[in-house]
């Protein structure tokens, strides 16, 4: 009984940081979305290789981030100010959308976040219905740039189009709303038109959700499992390290007995006939006396390190 509760004692403080724990835990990737947008550029800027303007070049994005497509498209801005780009993945940028500061070249990333949509933009009490896509625009004075802060890009006339031609149908009864997440952490929730097409007059990452009943069974069915699954991990962790902590403890207290076993064995030898008679009393007892025996001495010595 006493090794059970000195168990509980140390693993309850570990089990109590576990709700803590699982929501401050970073996206599985290990970074913030805006680090992701770091990390995308480069991959991004990587897939060109003598590029023509006004084509798009996939990009390859490494394999711990598999799930994730991206895209870039190298723009004189006067192109981009004067024609557009009638249609870039699900994107379309109308004329009259410009840069600041201006540049004479720009490169317009673009991603799908696939099954990482979630994972970086994370919606309690929304389900998504299509992947989070990004637009984002970076000077294309340097091409093999890494950490390049993006551009400001405004579109002051018409606004780009973002459409979601693969979404999953609306569950009935619910309503789909675009969601717009800007560079600066801030959404922005509007109404589609035409059932699947959002609108935005700046840069960021767009995507149509409904809103879920109950947060459990929204934002991700998928999700939640792995969830369930890292905490099963922490508990295991709790109960092992509970486990360790215990075996050092007992080694500890094992040793102290044994010196103290060495200073107190003159007072063992004189209370001799004292211990063999209370062991006679405990045995009577029945099913008391092989726990009497087993800790005989254990009680004062426990207490003394027993915080
Ligand atoms: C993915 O792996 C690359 C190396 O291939 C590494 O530079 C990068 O930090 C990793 N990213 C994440 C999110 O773990
Ligand atoms: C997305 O799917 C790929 C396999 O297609 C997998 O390697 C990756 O871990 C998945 N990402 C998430 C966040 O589940």
């Amino acid at each position: 009984m006493r090794e059970i509760s000195l168990f509980m004692l140390l693993t309850f403080p570990c089990l109590l940081s576990l709700p803590f724990l699982n929501a401050q835990s970073p996206p599985a990737a290990g970074i913030s979305a805006r680090s992701l947008d770091a990390l995308l550029q480069h991959y991004a800027f990587r897939a060109f290789f003598r590029p023509r303007t006004g084509v798009p070049y996939d990009g390859q994005v490494p394999s711990n981030l598999t799930g994730i497509k991206v895209s870039a498209l190298r723009l004189r801005s006067s192109s981009l100010r004067n024609r557009g780009v009638r249609s870039y993945k699900e994107f379309q940028i109308p004329i009259r959308v410009v840069e600041q500061p201006y540049v004479e070249r720009l490169v317009l990333v673009y991603h799908n976040l696939g099954n990482w949509s979630e994972e970086f933009y994370p919606l309690p009490g929304y389900s998504y219905l299509a992947p989070v896509f990004g637009l984002l625009a970076y000077s294309a004075a340097d091409l093999s740039a890494t950490d390049l802060p993006e551009l400001d890009i405004r579109a002051s006339d018409k606004p780009i189009l973002i459409k979601f031609s693969d979404m999953k149908p609306a569950p009935s009864g619910s309503i789909a709303k675009c969601v717009h997440f800007d560079l600066h952490g801030s959404v922005q929730f509007d109404k589609p038109s035409h059932g699947n097409v959002c609108s935005t007059s700046q840069q960021g990452h767009f995507s149509i959700v409904v809103e879920s009943n109950s947060p459990a069974a929204g934002a991700g069915v998928e999700d939640g499992g792995k969830k369930n699954k890292s905490w099963v991990w922490i508990i295991v962790g709790c109960l092992v390290g509970g486990i360790v902590l215990l075996i050092i403890l007992a080694l500890l207290v094992a040793r102290v007995r044994k010196s103290q076993r060495g200073t107190k064995i003159q007072q063992m030898k004189w209370a001799e006939d004292n211990d063999s008679e209370t062991l006679e009393m405990t045995s009577i007892g029945g099913t008391k006396a092989p726990l009497a025996v087993g800790t005989r001495t254990q009680p004062i010595i426990e207490e003394d390190y027993i915080p």
